[in-house]
């Protein structure tokens, strides 16, 4: 298994995409400098690897991989077993045939081939559903198909493909104080303790951490004492896709980056006081490739839109400089980020 990290040598980390690190010189030069960790951002997800049966796309995470190592960077392997990311042509064979060796093939396939690079895998992604779930767990293709115990069977699995790697469950929905996040984060609890009562191998959770300045406060109290739950189980955790949903983009930038960093700022302040946590990933490095969009209820002002828009909650603009969230990240963590290099 992995080393367990000191927390004083917490890793920072970003989710990444080759095919824009290859097209983008800046951000290259950007992700190989700031960060410690890389995670495939979608190229080791089953609709990237083999988006039709049979045909498989490993070079994407290759060339990642390639650049990690060039950059003595580690890799996170993101994710296994995703509804979401999962092609159709598998789930129309799943809910078929209820066949355990697609999933079981799929898995060996992709940890066998990187096992040797890639320590840490988020196996099953997003299985916490409380709202319309079951018992607290999403009704997806694979949990219909084969039971809730499919998250067992998916970690066992991935044990069986690479015995020395540590398996994550990745999940969100954690941090704010609403009936729903309080539901998630208990049902996150007994899922785990679950898991482990039964001595399934599991090893660590990848707690996601999109923050979202619609959500009000984040309640210090029960975010600590969440990630103690987790820690006394006996689990490392892993901040493993922090960013910030704007909500309100009438301000100015300085007014609204501020608010972006502060938020970082608060969550971390309670998140890095638990030593349990070893590593900060952002989800994305920078506003010029964000996942995160203006939606349908923001507060938006028409006149400013243009040059408002996107969202900033990434830790670089969409030039490439740097923002007070990339402060807020150097401040908690970013230390000594070239020594943990291997
Ligand atoms: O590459 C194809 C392109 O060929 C096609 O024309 C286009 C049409 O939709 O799709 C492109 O693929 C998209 C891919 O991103 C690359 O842009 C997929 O549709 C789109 O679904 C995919 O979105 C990713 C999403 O996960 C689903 O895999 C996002 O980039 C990625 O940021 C997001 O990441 C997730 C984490 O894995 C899990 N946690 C939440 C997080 C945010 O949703």
């Amino acid at each position: 298994m992995a080393e367990t990290l000191r927390p004083e040598r917490r890793l920072l980390g970003a989710c990444a995409r080759i095919d824009q690190i290859e097209q983008d010189a800046e951000l290259a030069a950007c992700v190989a400098s700031q960060f410690s960790s890389v995670t495939p951002e979608i190229h080791l997800k089953w609709n990237s690897v083999e988006n039709k049966e049979g045909q498989f796309w490993f070079g994407p995470v290759d060339r990642l991989i390639a650049f990690a190592q060039r950059n003595g960077q580690r890799v996170h392997g993101h994710a296994l077993i995703w509804e979401q990311s999962t092609p159709d042509w598998a789930l129309h064979q799943l809910r078929r045939d209820g066949d355990w060796g697609l999933v079981e093939r799929h898995i060996h396939r992709v940890m066998g081939r990187y096992r040797d690079v890639i320590g840490d895998w988020d196996v099953v992604n997003e299985p916490i559903d409380t709202q319309n779930g079951r018992n607290g767990l999403r009704r997806n293709t694979f949990q219909q198909v084969f039971g809730s115990n499919y998250i067992e069977r998916a970690l066992e699995t991935a044990h069986e493909a690479a015995p020395q790697a540590r398996l994550l469950l990745n999940e969100y929905g954690f941090e704010y104080d609403n009936y729903v996040e309080v539901e998630r984060r208990a049902a996150f609890l007994s899922l785990l303790q679950r898991l482990l009562d039964q001595g399934v191998p599991l090893h660590a959770v990848g707690i996601q951490a999109h923050l979202d300045l619609g959500k009000g406060p984040i309640p210090a109290r029960d975010v600590a004492d969440f990630l103690q739950a987790i820690a006394d189980m006996g689990l490392a955790i892993l901040i493993t896709e922090l960013d910030v949903k704007e909500r309100d983009y009438r301000a100015t930038i300085a007014e609204r980056d501020m608010r972006v960093s502060d938020e970082v700022r608060r969550y971390l302040d309670i998140a890095l006081t638990q030593p349990a946590v070893e590593s900060v990933t952002t989800w994305g490095v920078t506003d010029r490739h964000s996942w995160l969009q203006v939606e349908r209820g923001d507060q938006v002002d028409p006149e400013r839109f243009g040059s408002a828009a996107p969202n900033r909650g990434l830790p670089f603009d969409s030039d490439l400089r740097p923002k007070p969230m990339h402060v807020a990240l150097q401040d908690a963590i970013g230390q000594n980020q070239q020594a943990l290099r291997r």
